[in-house]
């Protein structure tokens, strides 16, 4: 049968007659950009936050057999169990060996569909229209947008960069504080700065958030990427049991497993029936052979992992110590993440400049403005690629910087 559209529908102005929270959140200027140069032949792709990798044989093997072994059904809302025990493992053998630290108990973690859905549970339990949150800045624009969609207003509070770090200042965020205040984000290490908060600096983070009685969203999704040590400064090893701080992790970029759209958030226990009830009123959960996948990854990855690191770090160092030679690029060299965060002299326009270097150099950027407060001026390159690439990448912006 055909169903016709009826006239009186066509001359509809459908924008008007939806939610004007969804309707008025911004779009992401990374994707500008990126529509404006995909599917350039040759064109090096640096502005989108993944790497290069498919994601490993082990981790595929593992979801290939659920799924043979029949894991079609609908999942346990709170994530499967043989996952969230492997999340504590993971987590006691990452963030548990420290002082006055030990074991995770599973009961802690809720799988989600993605570090995305994650912070998007947490933004709906922690504010609500006509209340505020606040994320240091540039930030990744996806804080701000949860935030909007949950009908709230994000505050946005500047980092400060000198040559050594991008750095967060508590009388800043103090000060920031209002009555209407409900939540920090705090997302360290940082996209897109690579900020990384330093033991202190969370400890004044959460002192304020103590004070003020205010609820913390920790994305501590890059805590493995970094360079110097095993894993990032945490929230976990300042917080007492009773503070209220929200976990947002995510499978996506250790273990090359963007497309999975697998991640969780850690919550105290006594919430689970409230997300269980958000995981089923919005994804109904998450699909069982990708959380085979998942422990898979996370019980058997740390090689995996370990190499992601060094072959970052290799890729770091080309891009940081070739643009810094031009003498023209600005940035605080990165101790974590897989982002480069630059100001290059004489182009204070980010916009226009990612949208020429596509054109003239055949190399694609985020520009600094999609991050909000403190963001323009800068580019932010995301070198999670193969080092050879990379360095071709590199090359290509010091001849564009040096013509
Ligand atoms: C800071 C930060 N948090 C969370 C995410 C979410 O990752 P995903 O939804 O792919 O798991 C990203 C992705 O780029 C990110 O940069």
């Amino acid at each position: 049968m055909n169903v016709s559209i009826p006239a009186s529908a066509v001359g509809t102005d459908w924008l008007a007659e939806i939610q004007p929270a969804m309707r008025d959140a911004p779009p992401s200027g990374i994707v500008e950009v990126f529509n404006y140069g995909r599917g350039r032949q040759g064109l090096i792709p640096l502005w989108v936050g993944e790497g290069d990798r498919p994601t490993p044989p082990f981790i595929v093997e593992a979801a290939k057999a659920s799924l043979d072994r029949g894991e079609t059904f609908y999942a346990d809302q709170r994530g499967a169990p043989e996952l969230r025990e492997a999340i504590a493992r993971y987590m006691t053998r990452v963030y548990g060996a420290k002082p006055g630290g030990g074991a995770f108990a599973p009961d802690r973690f809720f799988v989600t569909i993605g570090g995305m859905h994650a912070l998007e549970i947490a933004a709906k339990l922690t504010v609500a229209a006509g209340e505020e949150a606040l994320i240091p800045s540039p930030a990744w624009p996806n804080f701000a947008g949860a935030i909007r969609l949950a009908g709230a207003k994000p505050t946005f509070v500047p980092l400060e960069r000198d040559e050594a770090r991008w750095r967060l200042d508590p009388e800043r965020l103090a000060a920031a504080v209002t009555p209407a205040t409900r939540v920090i984000f705090v997302n360290s290490p940082a996209n897109p700065t690579g900020f990384v908060a330093t033991r202190e600096e969370l400890a004044a983070a959460l002192a304020i958030a103590r004070r003020h009685n205010l609820w913390i969203v920790a994305d501590e999704i890059y805590g493995r990427l970094t360079f110097s040590g095993a894993r990032a400064p945490s929230f976990h090893d300042v917080m007492a049991p009773d503070d209220k701080i929200l976990f947002v992790q995510t499978l996506s970029k250790n273990w090359a497993m963007t497309g999975w759209r697998l991640g969780w958030l850690e919550a105290p226990p006594a919430l689970s029936p409230v997300i269980e009830n958000i995981v089923q009123f919005t994804t109904s959960g998450v699909p069982v052979f990708g959380q085979r996948a998942a422990a898979a990854a996370l019980d058997e990855g740390e090689p995996f992992v370990a190499d992601q690191v060094a072959r970052m770090r290799a890729a770091r160092d080309i891009v940081c110590d070739g643009l810094a030679a031009t003498g023209r690029v600005r940035f605080a060299r990165p101790e974590a993440t897989f982002y480069l965060f630059c100001a290059v002299d004489g182009e204070p326009d980010s916009r226009a400049l990612a949208l020429r270097l596509v054109d003239e150099a055949g190399v694609g950027v985020a520009p600094g403005a999609a991050f909000g407060l403190g963001g323009e001026g800068y580019l932010r390159l995301c070198f999670g690629r193969a080092p050879d690439e990379i360095a071709e990448a590199t090359r290509r912006l010091t001849n564009w910087l040096e013509r």
